[in-house]
C-alpha cells in the first residue's frame, strides 16, 4: 500500500506528540517542553524530553529521538505504515491509497519480468546440477569439495552446460525474450551478429538470493580449463552489489540467534561454513564492504567476526572495512586461520570444532590494526599514533574512551596525551611534522628531553634561560629537567621519579641521532618557541573571550587594559611564529 507523502506530512503536523507520548509516559512541564522517564532505557532521573513546537521527542540519556511515528515504531514495534495508520484517525485525516502512476506501474512490471527470468533460470540451473546427465561433472566436482546434496539444495546450486544458447532457448520456451534475459544479466548481446548468447557457460552456478529468498543474480565458477574463476551477473533493476550480502537470506535468523555475524570473502566459504553448522556466515559478492552492507548487518547484530584471507589482500580488505565498522558502531573482530587459505578449506580439513575454537581467538579489528602499525614503525612511534588518530575519531562517543585507553596501551603512549591529540587537530599536524619521533607528552617536550640528555653543552644555555612553565605543566618533569640542567647524570636526575617519567627519559636516552651538534641549538630554540607559542595562543583566546563579554562604555578601564594586552600578546605571537618558521 502506498500512502502519499503529503498525507503522511499532514498526519504528522496534526498530531500532538506530547499527547501520543503521554499515553505511555508521565510527562511534567519543563519550560516550553515536557520531561519524563525515558521508556527506551532504564533511568531514575528524567532525561527524556518532548519538544512540542518541533514535534519531536529526544532522550539525552540514550539518544533515542524522532517524530511521533518513530515513537510508536520503537515503543510498540510497529512498522512505519502501521504507525501512520494509527495516528491518522486522531489527526482527523483519512488515508486514501494512491493510484500508481503509469510510470510506477511500468517500472514494477519491468522488475517483475526480470525477477521471473532469474527465477526460471535458477530452477533450470538447479535441475541441471541435480539430475541431468550433463551435470555429472559438476556433481562430482562438488562431491570432491565435500559439498553434500543437501547443501546443494539448500543453496540452490546449479549448473550451466557448455554451449551458447541453452539457457536462452529454455527461457524462450517459457516466454522470456532474449532482451529480457539480457536485462536480467543472464545473456549478452553480440552486436556484430545481432544476436544474444548465454552469460554462463560450462560453469557451476551459485545463485544470489534477495531478502525474500528470490534469485536476483548469479555467480558462475569455472571447473576446468582457462578463464576467470568467477563470472558474476552485472547489476540489474533488481540487483545492487553494494547492498547485497551473499547468504544473508538464510543467515538472518541464525545471526539474530547467535548474536553475531561471520563475514567471509567467498561464496564457498559461506556454503561450507553453513554445512558445518555455522549458519550465520555471509560474504560480499566479490566487492569491498560498503556502508550499506554495514547498515544491513547492524540491524541484525553489532558483532561481526571477520575472516579475511591471511595475505596482504586480506589485510588491505581489513583496513578498508575498519572505518566502516567503527562508524557503524560495530564490534568487529578478526580471526586468522593458520595453515588454510580460507574458511572453506579450514573447516573442510579441520572440522567445525576446530573452527569454533578459532572463533574464540578473535581480536578487535582496531587492535589488530594498531599492533600491525607498531610492528611496522616501532613501539611508541609518532607515525603509528598518527595513523591511529583518524580511526579513533570514528569510534562512536560512548565507546571512544575505552578504545582510546586500549589504543594508548598498545601504542605505548600516554593516555591523557592521546586524548588531547584526539580532540586537537593541531596536535595531529605537529605530530605529522615529527615523523619517526618517539612521542610522549608532546613531541616538542620529547625532543627537548633528547637534546638535554645527548647534547647538553649545546642547549643548556637556551633551555636554562626559558621559563620552565612553558616547557611543561608537570612539576615532576620540571624537576628532572632542572636536575639535568644542573649537570646531574640521568640516573640521579631520575632518582625517585614516577615510573612513567623514567620511561620517557630512558627511551630518549636510548634513542640515537635525532640531532647533531650543528643543528641542536637551532632545534632547541625552535622547540621552545613552539612551546611558548602554544601558551600564547591559549592566553590570546582567553583575552578574546573576555573582550567579547565586555561593554566598552561600562567597563572602560578593564576594556582598554584588555585591548592593550591583546595587542601585546599578538606581537609576542608574531615574533614566535617567525622563530618557529612555517608550519610543516
Ligand atoms: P575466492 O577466490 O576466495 O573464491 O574469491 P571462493 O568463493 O573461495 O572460491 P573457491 O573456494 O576458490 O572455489 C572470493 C570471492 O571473490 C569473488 C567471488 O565473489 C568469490 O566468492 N571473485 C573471485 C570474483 O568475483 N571473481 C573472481 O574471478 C574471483
Ligand atoms: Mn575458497
Amino acid at each position: 500500500m502506498r500512502i502519499p507523502r503529503e498525507t503522511i506530512d499532514a498526519i504528522r503536523e496534526n498530531t500532538d506528540i506530547a499527547q501520543v507520548v503521554q499515553r505511555f509516559v508521565t510527562l511534567k512541564r519543563a519550560g516550553n517542553s515536557w520531561k519524563g522517564l525515558c521508556p527506551f532505557h532504564q533511568e531514575k532521573t528524567p532525561s527524556f524530553h518532548v519538544i512540542p513546537h518541533k514535534n519531536i521527542f529526544h532522550c539525552f540519556g540514550c539518544g533515542a529521538g524522532g517524530d511521533a511515528f518513530k515513537f510508536l515504531m520503537q515503543l510498540q514495534g510497529m512498522s512505519f505504515i502501521e504507525s501512520v495508520k494509527e495516528l491518522a484517525g486522531p489527526a482527523g485525516i483519512t488515508i486514501e491509497e494512491r493510484e500508481l502512476s503509469q510510470e510506477d506501474r511500468q517500472r514494477l512490471r519491468r522488475k517483475q519480468g526480470v525477477r521471473e527470468a532469474c527465477d526460471l533460470a535458477a530452477g533450470w540451473f538447479h535441475a541441471n546440477l541435480m539430475a541431468k546427465p550433463e551435470g555429472a561433472d559438476a556433481r562430482s566436482y562438488l562431491k570432491d569439495r565435500g559439498i553434500t546434496r543437501e547443501t546443494c539444495v539448500r543453496f540452490r546450486l546449479g549448473f550451466a552446460p557448455d554451449g551458447w544458447t541453452h539457457l536462452l532457448d529454455h527461457l524462450e520456451k517459457q516466454g522470456v525474450s532474449p532482451q529480457l534475459a539480457v536485462r536480467a544479466g543472464l545473456a549478452r548481446v553480440n552486436e556484430r551478429r545481432q544476436s544474444s548468447y548465454d552469460m554462463f557457460r560450462d560453469r557451476l552456478i551459485i545463485p544470489i538470493l534477495d531478502d525474500r529468498e528470490r534469485p536476483v543474480a548469479f555467480g558462475g565458477r569455472i571447473m576446468k580449463g582457462d578463464g576467470p574463476k568467477y563470472i558474476n551477473s552485472p547489476e540489474t533493476e533488481i540487483y545492487e552489489k553494494s547492498k547485497t550480502l551473499y547468504g544473508l537470506s538464510h543467515a538472518r535468523a541464525p545471526i539474530q540467534r547467535s548474536g553475531r555475524a561471520i563475514l567471509v570473502e567467498g561464496y564457498f566459504d559461506v556454503i561450507s561454513l553453513a554445512q558445518a553448522g555455522f549458519e550465520d556466515a555471509i560474504a560480499t559478492c566479490g566487492t569491498a564492504l560498503t556502508p550499506e552492507h554495514c547498515r544491513r548487518l547492524r540491524r541484525l547484530t553489532d558483532r561481526v567476526l571477520v575472516l579475511f584471507d591471511g595475505d596482504s589482500a586480506g589485510t588491505r580488505a581489513a583496513d578498508r572495512s575498519l572505518p566502516l565498522f567503527l562508524e557503524a558502531g560495530m564490534d568487529a573482530r578478526r580471526i586468522d586461520l593458520p595453515g588454510a587459505k580460507d574458511p572453506d578449506e579450514y573447516v573442510q580439513k579441520e572440522g567445525g570444532e576446530a573452527f569454533e575454537k578459532r572463533l574464540g581467538s578473535a581480536r578487535p579489528l582496531l587492535e589488530d590494526f594498531l599492533h600491525r602499525k607498531i610492528s611496522e614503525h616501532g613501539h611508541a612511534d609518532a607515525r603509528a599514533v598518527r595513523e591511529a588518530l583518524p580511526l579513533l575519531r570514528r569510534v562512536p562517543a560512548d565507546a571512544r574512551s575505552l578504545a582510546t585507553s586500549r589504543a594508548a596501551g598498545i601504542l605505548g603512549v600516554d593516555e591523557a596525551t592521546l586524548r588531547r591529540a584526539l580532540s586537537d587537530t593541531r596536535e595531529e599536524q605537529q605530530l605529522a611534522g615529527g615523523g619517526g619521533a618517539r612521542w610522549v607528552g608532546n613531541i616538542e617536550l620529547n625532543h627537548l628531553i633528547w637534546l638535554l640528555i645527548h647534547l647538553p653543552d649545546s642547549v643548556s644555555g637556551v633551555v636554562g634561560a626559558a621559563d620552565p612553565d612553558i616547557v611543561t605543566d608537570r612539576d615532576d618533569v620540571r624537576a628532572v629537567l632542572g636536575a639535568l640542567l644542573d649537570g646531574q647524570p640521568l640516573v640521579s636526575a631520575l632518582d625517585g621519579a614516577d615510573p612513567d617519567v623514567q620511561r620517557v627519559f630512558q627511551a630518549s636516552a636510548a634513542r640515537e641521532g635525532l640531532y647533531t651538534e650543528d643543528n641542536a641549538l637551532d632545534a632547541a630554540t625552535k622547540i621552545l618557541a613552539r612551546l611558548e607559542l602554544r601558551g600564547v595562543e591559549a592566553e590570546l583566546s582567553a583575552v578574546r573571550r573576555e573582550l567579547s563579554g565586555c561593554e566598552p562604555t561600562l567597563d572602560g578601564p578593564r576594556y582598554r587594559e584588555l585591548l592593550s594586552r591583546r595587542a601585546e600578546i599578538q606581537k609576542r605571537g608574531q615574533r614566535l611564529k617567525k622563530l618557529v618558521g612555517p608550519r610543516r
